[in-house]
């Protein structure tokens, strides 16, 4: 078979994952066999080839032009390994528009842009691929769009950031600090360029809104998406969390109901024997849920540059299998509707909340009154004295979260409570 009939791949960045696939694409024997056609890497284009790598490419294949990869006859797939939303978009949708394939990992551009990619990808009959884009190594998207296209999910709840999902494992069970924490997941490769993308759940609000729209086949973008960040979690909150039986998790959640999708990232309490709790360090786990098909787990390493790498190159080789075979890409979505999204102030659940109050007799039956008074009602309550002031714990029934911010307004007001220290949403039942 020689090299005329080659499938030609072109890269877009040579970072912590590109450097892993151009890795793996150098196996071509096994490249072939899986292909059914050779895989040659023909170019790579990095902002500066001056700078030192992890992989050694021949002068030949590494520059510095992105445009000459998207554009070039003897690139058949483009992966775009940059990031960010441009150019990355404008080379993807170049790509497209000329009738290349194209694989990426980039999830900011597909929760921002994702509309406008499956349509240029339609409309070509290119190929879009994406599974890298959430999870890292774990296989999501094929097994969500293609194994389970009959199970009519409803719902998806998932730790989809490997770095905040480090950052609670060491600060829960070790004590170490956010910083050191954060410091670490950084050396390790798994966070952002920017670290605030995975603290404040920029990253993980992306990945569900990918996840979201795979599973529910309707546009579901990173701004649709509520989202709240682990920077106000203390190690108090996860003291008082796990005497009542459960863990602290950055959950990613989406639900459909009636075609209105709910879609919020936060912060939750977890009972300890939940799946997701049982989660450690940088390992990423969803939980799909349907009505014929039940419960479905799936768990593995989400972050860092050997397993993402195998997603891309699991993605390389499906499209290169189906442009051996003459076969027309087609979108997950086709051209999709506007989606309804629930407001947070509708969504429905459980509440743990941590007051400082003062510690004299009726004060419980004033806070209590106060809850009562929104309708909420109360689960379990414990106190925990500290001499003048008392911390107390309480975790309610369902609840919206219209009342509980009316209930906080309520607390504020009553002279007897000195703080709100925190309030967590309870997810997998009290
Ligand atoms: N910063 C991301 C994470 C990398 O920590 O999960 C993988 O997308």
């Amino acid at each position: 078979m020689g090299d005329r009939q080659a499938i030609g791949v072109g890269l877009l960045g040579l970072g912590t994952v590109g450097a892993e696939v151009y890795r793996l694409l150098q196996d071509g024997d096994a490249l072939a066999r899986a292909a059914g056609r050779p895989v040659v890497v023909k170019r790579v284009a990095v902002a500066r080839p001056d700078r030192p790598r992890q992989v050694s490419v021949p002068a030949g294949v590494l520059g510095s032009n992105g445009l000459e990869i998207v554009t070039s006859p003897e690139i058949d797939i483009v992966v775009e390994l940059i990031g960010g939303i441009e150019p990355a978009r404008s080379y993807l949708l170049r790509a497209l528009s000329s009738g290349k394939s194209v694989v990426t990992a980039n999830k900011a551009l597909l929760a921002a842009h994702g509309v406008e990619l499956f349509a240029q990808a339609e409309s070509s009959g290119a190929h879009l691929y994406f599974e890298a884009s959430v999870g890292g190594g774990i296989p999501l998207i094929k097994p969500i769009s293609e194994s389970l296209v009959a199970a009519r999910l409803q719902a998806i709840t998932g730790i989809l950031n490997g770095t905040t999902n480090f950052i609670l494992t060491r600060m829960a069970h070790e004590g170490w600090s956010f910083e050191d924490a954060l410091a670490e997941a950084r050396r390790r490769g798994f966070a952002e360029a920017d670290p605030a993308d995975d603290v404040d759940g920029h990253d993980a609000a992306a990945k569900l809104a990918i996840l979201a729209t795979v599973a529910f086949r309707r546009h579901v973008r990173g701004v649709d998406v509520y989202r709240e960040g682990i920077s106000r979690i203390t190690p108090r909150d996860f003291i008082y969390a796990k005497e009542l039986g459960f863990g602290i998790k950055l959950l990613a959640i989406a639900r459909i109901h009636d075609g209105e999708v709910e879609a919020r990232v936060h912060p939750a309490l977890v009972p300890l024997d939940h799946p997701l709790a049982l989660v450690p360090d940088e390992f990423n786990a969803v939980l799909v849920e349907g009505a014929d098909v039940g419960r479905i787990v799936f768990s593995g390493r989400g972050a860092g540059g050997a397993p993402t790498a195998t997603a891309v190159v699991g993605d390389i080789l499906a499209v290169a299998r189906h442009l051996a075979a003459g076969v027309r890409g087609r979108s997950l979505i086709g051209a999709g509707t506007g989606t309804r999204v629930r407001p947070i102030e509708d969504v429905v659940v459980p509440y743990f909340l941590s007051l400082q109050v003062i510690d004299r007799p009726g004060v419980f039956a004033r806070v209590a009154a106060a809850i009562g008074e929104e309708q909420v009602s109360i689960a379990s309550i414990v106190q925990k004295s500290r001499g003048e002031v008392a911390e107390a714990i309480l975790v309610t029934h369902d609840a919206p979260e219209r009342a509980i911010r009316r209930v906080q307004d309520r607390l504020r007001a009553l002279g007897v409570v000195k703080a709100i220290s925190n309030v967590i949403r309870v997810e997998g039942s009290v």
